[in-house]
């Protein structure tokens, strides 16, 4: 039985989008993401899941990521899922050939229903990996991340950063090639992240790896 459907106003046009996107693109997506997707691996082996400890990728891609975190994270209990029908193809051929039991479902970050998808509320860490910059309304993503996040449990973003030290030219060409890829580096990802890890009584470490190019945010 399929699991009740949780939209958001961009749920319909934003599947499209990434459906579009990547109906071809998903059987190259890991060999030609590999060197600009950076701090992913270093994000996964940071995760220090608890023991038998229960994990989620919001936006899982071709699930790369959680594949690395089976391995990296013996025991873990591991869970994703993506608005792309597409993308979750590519990812169960590659969860199937990877060994890993992982729980994958098709849905929107911005109010996905982790219960009704997994039977599972909430998770000891939830992070997104190269996802906020695409999704329209990252904020509700990223507060509705952080809702599904058990107490004590932690949520970590890695993303493009807004590359700062890179100089006006060098950052421009950057976002503009981004762009076409429906990629948006968000300036306000520390700001949004204090303020929601204000609000919860929590703690924020945040940082800029790569002189800005990327950044990487845990709220604990
Ligand atoms: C750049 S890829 C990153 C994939 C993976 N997290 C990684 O690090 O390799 C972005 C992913 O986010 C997904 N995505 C975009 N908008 C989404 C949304 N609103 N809800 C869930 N997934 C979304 C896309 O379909 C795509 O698989």
């Amino acid at each position: 039985m399929s699991a009740p459907a949780s939209t958001h106003p961009t749920s319909g046009s934003q599947k499209a989008a990434m459906d579009r996107m990547y109906r071809l693109t998903r059987h190259i997506y890991d060999a030609t993401r590999k060197p600009y997707l950076l701090g992913r691996d270093r994000m996964i082996a940071g995760l220090e899941v608890p023991p038998g400890g229960t994990v989620l990728e919001m936006g899982c891609g071709t699930g790369r990521n959680l594949i690395a975190a089976g391995r990296r994270h013996p025991g873990a209990r591991l869970y994703g899922f993506d608005i792309s029908g597409e993308m979750l193809k590519t990812a169960r051929r590659n969860v199937e050939h990877s060994g890993l039991e992982i729980c994958l479902a098709e849905g929107d970050a911005c109010v996905f229903d982790a219960e009704a998808n997994f039977g599972v509320a909430q998770f000891d860490r939830v992070y997104f990996s190269y996802t906020l910059s695409m999704i329209p309304d990252w904020a509700t993503a990223l507060a509705h991340g952080l809702a599904l996040v058990k107490d004590g449990g932690r949520l970590s973003v890695v993303d493009f950063g807004f590359c700062e030290e890179l100089g006006t030219p060098a950052r421009t060409l950057l976002h503009g090639w981004l762009s076409l890829f429906h990629v948006t580096p968000r300036a306000d990802l520390h700001a949004e992240m204090a303020r929601l890890a204000k609000k919860s009584g929590r703690t924020l470490h945040f940082e800029r790896p790569a002189r800005g190019y990327a950044q990487l945010g845990t709220i604990c």
